[in-house]
């Protein structure tokens, strides 16, 4: 079964670097159909020049984050574009598996062999993340019982976006996001009439880490404050 990985991303210094780290993981997976959803009006060439040099076969869409959105602080990231991937796997994909990879998320290979069987719903630990450090299903016997997260948020599924994956035959056509600030996983998974049944542990029964929820600092450019007493006046002299 062929991958969808679905990556929404945003202008910004980091984009290009986050995106071209995330390039060199996805170079290594055999079957993989990398969707990138730009949040901005156009699709970014940049963008563009890193999916072409992947070799990878690529879907390069844009839906910018309503208007609202760019106001607030703690909006909802990510919605307006993993929308738009959802109509486009909606509309020409039948079957495969879909897996929400943000630019910034590091994926160990072996992930990536497991999701590939998911037959409705698969889920798995993420490190770095939260309060704990890792959320994760608690399973017993085989079988997921409860979550470990260390905001479970009134949430039925208190998981990360990195945290599951779907079988895209399972998607139905209620399936949706919201533009509701920690609570798209939840509502998504809600939506496609998940029970916690259905649910597939991976990664030897939720006990080992194969992706995380890795944040690269934000580039803050030093000022550029010419202090003109310390420049050597000579120096300074012939510069001019
Ligand atoms: C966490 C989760 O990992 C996200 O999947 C989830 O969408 C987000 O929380 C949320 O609940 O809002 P976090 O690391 O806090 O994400 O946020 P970012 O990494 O900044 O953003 C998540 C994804 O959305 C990234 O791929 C980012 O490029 C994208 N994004 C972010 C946009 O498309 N537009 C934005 O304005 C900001
Ligand atoms: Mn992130």
């Amino acid at each position: 079964k062929m991958i969808y990985f679905v990556t929404p991303t945003y202008p910004r210094p980091e984009q290009v670097p986050e995106l071209t780290r995330l390039s060199h993981t996805l170079m290594h997976v055999p079957r993989i159909h990398w969707i990138i959803a730009d949040d901005q009006p156009v699709c970014s060439p940049h963008v563009l020049n890193i999916l072409k040099k992947s070799s990878l076969p690529y879907t390069h869409i844009s839906s910018p984050k309503p208007y609202q959105y760019k106001l607030s602080r703690n909006f909802p990231r990510g919605v307006a574009n993993r929308r738009a991937a959802l109509s486009w796997l909606r509309e020409n994909v039948r079957e495969g598996i879909l897996y929400f990879g943000d630019d910034d998320n590091t994926v160990d290979l072996q992930l990536f062999d497991e999701i590939r069987v998911t037959k409705k719903v698969s889920m798995f630990p993420v490190g770095l993340i939260g309060g704990y450090g890792v959320s994760s299903p608690v399973v017993k016997d085989g079988k997921v019982v409860g979550f470990f997260d260390s905001w479970p948020g009134s949430r039925t599924y208190p998981v990360d976006m990195a945290g599951f994956a779907v079988n895209i035959e399972f998607l139905n056509a209620d399936a949706s996001m919201p533009y509701i600030a920690g609570h798209e996983e939840d509502r998504f998974l809600v939506s496609l009439g998940l029970q916690i049944d259905d649910i597939e542990p991976l990664a030897s029964n939720c006990s080992r880490v194969l992706v995380w929820h890795t944040k690269t600092a934000k580039y803050k450019r030093p000022s550029l404050k010419l202090d003109l007493e310390k420049v050597d006046q000579d120096k300074y002299q012939s510069f001019v």
